[in-house]
């Protein structure tokens, strides 16, 4: 099985019951981000995610077959500017809503396994806010945090 994700085929849905924005491939969710509105003009940008690991068929003949050739039918949707149209997708909401101020937290978890994160954030217009050590951030390894022209 040799089906692929084309980014063309993917369509994104603005929910506004749990605030997120979901990526459909096919009709499967493939990618999403959520967000928190924390008055005052913040927005918390609480994950953003899209799926590595994508099982195309989920019958006993395609589990079998995954035993002897692990991947088959099995695809990714990662690197493919998903998660780029996630976040700018959120940022052109946020500037609709005139919010004043969007920030994530990434965790020590998250720096450690992807140090691209941090270009990847400021690529798409944040900026890193280093902690200044507080305990209550535990894990926190630093902030993102993006506001819209002019607001900087
Ligand atoms: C972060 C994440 C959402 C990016 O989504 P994505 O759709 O794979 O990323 P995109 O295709 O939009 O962006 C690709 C860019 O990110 C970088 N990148 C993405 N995956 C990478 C990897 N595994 N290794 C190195 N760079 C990577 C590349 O620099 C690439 O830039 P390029 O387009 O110039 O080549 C995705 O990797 C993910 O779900 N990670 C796990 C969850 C997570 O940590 N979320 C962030 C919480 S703070």
């Amino acid at each position: 099985m040799r089906e692929n994700i084309s980014a063309s085929d993917v369509t994104y849905v603005a929910e506004d019951g749990s605030p997120s924005i979901v990526a459909l491939w096919n009709g499967r969710e493939i990618g999403k981000l959520v967000y928190v509105d924390q008055g005052d003009g913040e927005r918390l940008l609480s994950d953003v995610f899209v799926e590595k690991k994508i099982v195309l068929q989920q019958s006993l003949w395609a589990n079998l077959r995954r035993r002897f050739s692990p991947g088959w039918g099995i695809v990714s949707a990662s690197g493919l500017g998903i998660g780029t149209q996630l976040v700018q997708r959120f940022l052109l909401l946020c500037q609709q809503d005139a919010i004043r101020e969007v920030f994530g937290n990434v965790t020590r978890d998250g720096d450690d396994s992807q140090p691209f994160l941090r270009g990847w954030y400021e690529r798409l217009g944040f900026r890193i806010a280093p902690l200044d050590g507080r305990a209550e951030y535990g894990e926190v390894a630093y902030k993102v945090i993006w506001n819209p022209q002019g607001q900087q």
